[in-house]
């Protein structure tokens, strides 16, 4: 697949339509890509590699796009296999070929491989130059975002920054989801617990005169360049993107789906925009996670189980723990036919989360969503969207 970014810079990258779950356990119903790319110049660069199910039709591409010409370098901006996999055929196809990366992801590539590849290696760092002829690549450190060894490269002749994971989103090149969507749901899953480290390859960033972003994930970005920053500002700083709720819940016989069901409504009535519900049992968790972190509140309903929190739900709110959760008004409902106690527990839970907001209100619902129910739902939802 060609999709060339410029005369001298080509799309050497795949899609996968194939893959369930990326990184084993992302659903991507659209798929994903691999990107890849290329600069000829006086010097050729390959930027990049793609999982190893795509080896191949990777190396037609580069062969294709190349026309029997050999790459001088491979440029590898992070090693987490989704990129990396292909690189040790790569390296054996191109017995010339440098390696650029920095000098942890040279360990990771010998690592990786099982294979001693110091002689082949250019080691860069933050500040470091790459000069191809017409094209030079000006290395910026990001570690962290998502991985310890990342760089990200600005090439200086085209404006073209070469942003790793960052600004990726998961689908294929021609499904036609916004990229907010599916980016959010990529950010929030993958990078989002880094939201600091993210922050400061943003204020490097901010320094460049950045006209094109090339990304290892999704589509390459141009005129949407600045709402793609402004949103990846929001989300890295973890505030909410929208005055919104989600209501996540779990139900063992439907009573709890139906209170939850019931707030839904009652919100709504109440003038409250951006009502998200989730199953958490059944829906994508990852689709709840990225909901709770674009939002402003959130709703945690649970049936109290073995004196716990139903196992759904305990796995969702350390997921929001594990990713930094922080900065949002959280409201509680349990049930319970004899000792509710999930709301306790589900605010425990959330004990280690910075700034969180705990609504004075909550729900207790002892077997079915009655009148009294009713009146607590109704005093919780006026709680609720008297937030923002
Ligand atoms: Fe797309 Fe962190 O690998």
């Amino acid at each position: 697949m060609a999709l060339n970014i410029s005369k001298d810079i080509l799309y050497a990258g795949v899609e996968d339509r194939d893959i369930d779950l990326f990184e084993g356990q992302y659903p991507v119903p659209d798929g994903i890509t691999y990107n890849s790319y290329i600069i000829r110049d006086e010097q050729t660069a390959v930027i990049d590699g793609v999982d190893k199910h795509f080896t191949y039709e990777w190396m037609e591409n580069i062969e294709e796009l190349l026309d029997g010409k050999s790459p001088d370098y491979i440029v590898v901006h992070h090693m987490e296999p989704d990129h990396s996999a292909s690189l040790e055929v790569f390296l054996r196809l191109y017995p010339e070929a440098k390696i650029v990366a920095s000098a942890q992801a040279v360990k990771m590539a010998q690592n990786l491989f099982n294979k001693d590849i110091s002689s082949r290696a250019v080691i860069v760092k933050e500040g470091d130059t790459l000069c191809l002829g017409t094209h030079t690549l000006r290395f910026i450190g990001a570690p962290m975002v998502h991985w310890p060894e990342v760089l990200v490269s600005f090439e200086e002749s085209e404006k073209i920054l070469f942003s790793a994971d960052a600004f990726g989103k998961f689908g294929t090149f021609t499904d036609r989801e916004d990229w907010a969507c599916e980016a959010a749901r990529y950010y929030f899953g993958i990078v989002g617990k880094f939201g600091a480290q993210v922050q400061a390859l943003l204020k490097k960033v901010a320094a460049l005169p950045v006209e094109t972003i090339c990304p290892l994930h999704g589509p390459v970005l141009r005129e949407e360049i600045a709402d793609c920053v402004a949103l990846y500002n929001t989300w890295s700083s973890y505030a909410a993107e929208r005055n919104g709720v989600v209501i996540a819940y779990a139900s063992v016989y439907g009573a709890t789906k139906a209170l939850a069901e019931e707030l839904a409504r009652i919100l709504g009535r109440k003038g409250q925009d951006h009502i998200e519900l989730f199953d958490l049992a059944r829906d994508d968790v990852t689709e709840a996670l990225e909901g709770a972190f674009r939002s402003s509140k959130l709703v945690l309903a649970s049936p109290t189980i073995n004196g716990d929190v139903f196992p759904a739900v305990k796995a969702y709110i350390d997921a929001l723990a594990a990713h930094n959760y922080q900065k949002r008004f959280v409201a509680f409902a349990e049930s319970g036919m004899w000792a509710p106690c999930s709301a306790k527990r589900m605010a425990e839970l959330l004990g280690g989360c910075k700034e969180l907001e705990f609504a004075q209100s909550s729900v207790k619902m002892l077997g079915c969503p009655d009148e009294a129910v009713s009146a607590q739902l109704d005093k919780l939802a006026e709680e609720i969207v008297s937030r923002n």
